[in-house]
Order: structure tokens, then sequence, then C-alpha cells
């Protein structure tokens, strides 16, 4: 077979080849390279309180669950590049990523947070409120799908949102986008949060995955599926994180 990548050297002896896609320019390809970017690009940037947040949402014990700097670091920036006002967010945990969207935010920008657990949002409170930007937030305690169907059922909400991030339940995603396409604005986004989901999109059947991996791959592959032929949004998946599929609304 053809290809026009890097040849890789396997300890077993095997060769290997890499970046076989025609266009291929991803460079990541080890933890010191992610490392490379956190210490180059995304710390020495990183605003203090969001440093605060991140330190103190690191001794959690679901400390897995948090934005990943860099995420953060991203959020932030295109908020700014689209010039959002009206934004949401499902699934707050101790609110690194709302953090980096209510800094984004012009200061009569909202959000409407999301989150059935709200012990973990006062984690962050403090940060946030010294921070000086708590006053864009609206947090609603609870699952967030019974709030979109009352939110859809008013037709003034239709199309009102700016930007949207989804980053709760996966075996929900397909029907909070039902919803939320309705509630996007024409030329708004909706950033879909874990759609490379640990890398396990690609694990083969008998992979041995974490528990909640393994029960959440499926709905992200049918997500990820049905999101490339939904012909009301132009996408682009990106490796950031654990991979972000940003939706933008065209009809
Ligand atoms: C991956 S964490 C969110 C991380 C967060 N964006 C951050 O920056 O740290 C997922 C969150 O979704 C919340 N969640 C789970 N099911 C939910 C639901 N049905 N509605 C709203 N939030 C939910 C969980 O309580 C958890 O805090």
């Amino acid at each position: 077979m053809a290809t026009n990548g890097s040849e890789v050297k396997h300890q077993n002896g095997n060769d290997t080849f890499r970046h076989q896609e025609v266009g291929h320019k991803s460079l990541l390809q080890s933890d010191a390279l992610y490392q490379y970017i956190l210490e180059t690009s995304v710390y020495p940037k990183e605003p203090a309180c969001m440093k605060e947040l991140r330190e103190i949402t690191a001794k959690h014990p679901w400390n897995l669950m948090t934005t990943s700097a860099d995420e953060g670091q991203f959020l932030n920036m295109l908020i700014k590049l689209i010039n959002a006002k009206n934004t949401m967010e499902i699934g707050v945990f101790t609110g690194y990523s709302l953090l980096a969207t209510a800094l984004a935010l012009p200061e009569d920008g909202k959000i409407l947070a999301m989150d059935i657990n709200k012990e973990n949002y006062e984690i962050g409170l403090p940060v946030i409120e010294k921070a000086g930007v708590a006053h864009k937030i609206e947090f609603k305690e609870g699952p967030a799908l019974p709030v979109l169907d009352q939110m859809v059922q008013d037709e003034k909400n239709h199309g009102t949102y700016d930007f949207i991030f989804v980053d709760a339940d996966k075996d929900n995603y397909l029907n909070y986008h039902k919803r939320l396409i309705e509630l996007v604005k024409v030329g708004g986004l909706i950033g879909y949060d874990n759609t490379l989901w640990n890398g396990s999109v690609v694990a083969p059947p008998d992979a041995p995955l974490r528990k909640y991996v393994k029960f959440y791959k499926d709905f992200v592959l049918e997500l990820n599926k049905a999101l490339a032929v939904d012909p009301r949004i132009e996408i682009c998946q990106l490796p950031v994180g654990d991979g972000i599929t940003l939706c933008r609304r065209i009809s």
C-alpha cells in the first residue's frame, strides 16, 4: 500500500506507517509534546484565577472530569472570536470551562450553566466571584434535558444562543442536539466535548477499556455519525482535549 507517512519501527520489530492520510498535519505524537504545549503556550498565558481553579480542582477525587487547560484556552479564544454574548453550558463540575467562558464574554454577556451537582460548582464559585464574572452566570441545578424541553416550547428562545458548550452525560448528546439546534442562532456554534472519547472511538471491540469509557463509547460513535450527516450544521472536529466537535448552525 502506498503511503506518504513516516515509517515507525516498533519494539517488536514490526514496521507501521503513521499519517497515511493525504494532508495529515497532526504533530501530537507524545505526552511530552502535550506537556510542551501546556508549558510553552498555555500555562504562561493562563489567567491567575483559572490557574487557582485548576489547582483546586486537581485535589478533587473526580479531577479527571475537568476541562483541560489547553481546551480552556481554546474556548476562551473561540468565544472572543465569534463575539459571543448569550451562551449556555451543560456540565459545569467545578467551573473551569465556565470561568474560561465568563472571562471571554463582554460585561453584559450571559451563561446559562446547568449541572445536576451544585456542590462541585460551589467549590469553584469563590474563585469565579473573586474574578468578578459571577454576575454573567445563571446556574441551574438539575438535569439539563427538562430545562431545554421547557425552553424549546417557548418560541422566544429559538435562535437566541451564540455559543453552547456540552460537556455532560454523553448518552444524552443526541437528545441535547435535537433541542439545542432550535436554541442556537443560525451562524452560532454548539461545541460537543469528548467526541474522541479517550481514543476509544477507534478501539477494537475486545480492547480492555475502563467501564465508563466502554459504557459511553457507542453513544459517542452514534453522535459523531449523526453530526456528520446533519444538513443543518457545518462541523469541525478538533483533537483538542478529549476531542471537541464544533457545529455551526447553517439552517
Ligand atoms: C465532564 S464534567 C464537566 C466538566 C466541566 N465542563 C469543567 O470544565 O470542569 C460533567 C458534568 O456533567 C454533570 N452532569 C451529568 N449528567 C448531567 C445532566 N443530566 N444534566 C446536567 N449536568 C449533568 C456532572 O455532574 C458533571 O459535573
